[in-house]
C-alpha cells in the first residue's frame, strides 16, 4: 500500500481548516444573527462557545484522526473493535454519511454562486429583475450545469490529493479571501448611509442575553462554522504529522473564522442599509439582497465580481473538505485509488443532487434532514467515541502531543462531560426548532 500522504506543515493544515471553516454559515448566517440577535451582544454568547467548544470540539477531531493515521469512519471502527463493541462498523459511518449529504446539498448552492460570479461580470444584474431572476433560476434545470461545474472543480482539487491539490488550493485562496474582504469592507463602509449598519452591528441590546434564542443560535452558529461533524476535520487531522501542535491550530482555526465572520457582516449589512434594503438571513440574502446592492453600488459591477468571486474561495475550499470525507473513508476500506474514488464520489453526489437542482422544496427538505438530525449526530457519535470510548486521559495525551504549551487535566472532563454532554444539546436543540446551525 502506498505511503499515506501529509499535510506538509502547520500552515497548509490550519489554512485548510479555515478553508473548511469558512463558509455559507459565515456569510448568509452569521451577519444576519449578528443584528438580529442584539447586535454586539451577540457575540458574548457566541465567542464563549466558538472559543471554548469550537476548539475542544476541533482538538478532539485532529487528534482523532491524527491518533490513528485513518480518517472518521476507520478511527472510530478501530475504536470499537478494540474495546470489543458491537456495531461498530454501523456506528462508523453515520459522520460520513452527514458529510455527504452536506456534499450532496452544498455544491448546488456553489452552482449558484459560480452563476452569479458570471453574471455580476457580465453585467447581468443591470438588465434584469434580480428576485425574478433568482427564482427562475433556482429550483430549475438551468442550475444543473452550474452545479456540475461546481463539483467538477472539487473534483479536480481533491484528485490532485493533500498536498498537491487541497493545501495548495487553501494556501492561495483562503489569504485571497481575506484580501478582497478586506477591500469590499472599505467600499462598504465608506458608502454614504453605511453609519446606519454599523449601529445595527455594534450597538449591543443587552438585553437579547436574555432572551434563551440569543444563547441557542449563538450555539447552533458556533458548533455549524467550524464544521463540527464528526469526520471534515477527522480526515484532516489524519494527514497530520505528530509534531504539529493541535490546540494552536485549533484556536487559529476559530480565530480566523470568526473574523472572517465579522468581515462578511461588516461588508454585508452597512452596505444593505446605505441603500435602505434589509438584511435578510440564507439564499435571500446572498442572491437576492446582496446583488440588489451591487446594482445600486458605485463601481458595483466590479465589486459584485469580487464579492462572488470571494465567496466561490469560500465556499470551494469547504465543498473540498466534504469531499475529501467520504473519498478518505472509500479508499480506506476498499483500498481503492483516489482517482477512481474521487470520481465515483463527485459522480454519486452530482447525480443525488439532481432532484435538489429541480425543486427548493426538495432541496430545503434534504438540506434540513441532514443539518438538523445526521451531521450533528455524527459529530456526538465521533465526540464519544473518542473522549469516552477510547478515553478522556489518552485524548488528551493524544491531543497534546507535539503541543509547545501543553493542556492540563482539566481537558479530561471538559471533552468528556461538559463537550460531549453539550453537542448531545445541540443535536436536540436543533430538532426542537427545526435547525439551529
Ligand atoms: N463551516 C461551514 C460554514 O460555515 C459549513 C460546514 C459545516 C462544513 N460542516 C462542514 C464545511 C463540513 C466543510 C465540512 O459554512
Amino acid at each position: 500500500m502506498k505511503e499515506r500522504e501529509s499535510f506538509s506543515g502547520k500552515l497548509g493544515f490550519i489554512l485548510s481548516c479555515i478553508g473548511s471553516a469558512i463558509g455559507l454559515g459565515n456569510i448568509w448566517m452569521f451577519s444576519w444573527r449578528l443584528g438580529q440577535y442584539g447586535g454586539a451582544a451577540f457575540l458574548v454568547p457566541y465567542c464563549i462557545f466558538v472559543f471554548i467548544l469550537g476548539s475542544i470540539g476541533l482538538m478532539g477531531e485532529f487528534a482523532l484522526g491524527r491518533s490513528r493515521k485513518k480518517g472518521s469512519f476507520g478511527g472510530i471502527k478501530e475504536i470499537f473493535k478494540e474495546k470489543n463493541l458491537p456495531f461498530g462498523s454501523i456506528i462508523a459511518t453515520i459522520p460520513t454519511i452527514g458529510l455527504t449529504g452536506i456534499l450532496i446539498f452544498y455544491t448546488v448552492v456553489v452552482g449558484w454562486i459560480i452563476r452569479y460570479f458570471y453574471a455580476s461580470l457580465i453585467g447581468t444584474f443591470n438588465k434584469v429583475d434580480i428576485p425574478t431572476y433568482f427564482s427562475n433560476f433556482a429550483g430549475t434545470s438551468s442550475s444543473i450545469p452550474w452545479h456540475a461545474l461546481a463539483v467538477l472543480l472539487t473534483i479536480i482539487v481533491v484528485t490532485l490529493g493533500v498536498t498537491k491539490g487541497i493545501e495548495k488550493v487553501n494556501k492561495i485562496v483562503m489569504p485571497a479571501l481575506f484580501i478582497i474582504f478586506i477591500i469590499l469592507m472599505i467600499r462598504s463602509l465608506t458608502l454614504p448611509g453605511a453609519v446606519k449598519g454599523i449601529k445595527y452591528l455594534l450597538i449591543p441590546d443587552w438585553s437579547y442575553l436574555l432572551k434563551p434564542i440569543t444563547w441557542v443560535m449563538a450555539l447552533g452558529q458556533a458548533f455549524f462554522t467550524v464544521s463540527l461533524t464528526g469526520c471534515a476535520l477527522v480526515v484532516y487531522g489524519s494527514y497530520l504529522n505528530d509534531d504539529i501542535d493541535i490546540p494552536s491550530a485549533a484556536i487559529h482555526t476559530v480565530i480566523f473564522d470568526t473574523i472572517s465572520a465579522l468581515l462578511a457582516s461588516f461588508i454585508i449589512i452597512p452596505s444593505a442599509f446605505a441603500f435602505g434594503l434589509d438584511p435578510t438571513a440564507g439564499p435571500a440574502l446572498l442572491f437576492i439582497t446582496v446583488p440588489s446592492i451591487f446594482k445600486m453600488m458605485p463601481g458595483g459591477n466590479i465589486f459584485g465580481a469580487l464579492f462572488f468571486l470571494s465567496i466561490i474561495f469560500a465556499s470551494v475550499s469547504s465543498a473540498i473538505n466534504m469531499m475529501e470525507g467520504p473519498v478518505e473513508a472509500l479508499m480506506h476500506q476498499f483500498n481503492w485509488k483516489r482517482t477512481n474514488t474521487v470520481f465515483i464520489v463527485g459522480l454519486f453526489s452530482f447525480i443525488a443532487a439532481i432532484p435538489l437542482d429541480l425543486s427548493m422544496a426538495k432541496f430545503g427538505a434534504f438540506s434540513d434532514f441532514i443539518t438538523v438530525y445526521i451531521s450533528p449526530l455524527g459529530a456526538v457519535l465521533a465526540a464519544i467515541a473518542f473522549f469516552w470510548i477510547y478515553g478522556a486521559e489518552k485524548a488528551r495525551i493524544q491531543i497534546n502531543k507535539g503541543s509547545a504549551k501543553p493542556l492540563g487535566k482539566w481537558l479530561e472532563p471538559a471533552g468528556k462531560y461538559m463537550f460531549v454532554s453539550i453537542s448531545i444539546i445541540v443535536l436536540i436543540l436543533g430538532i426542537i426548532y427545526g435547525g439551529i446551525g
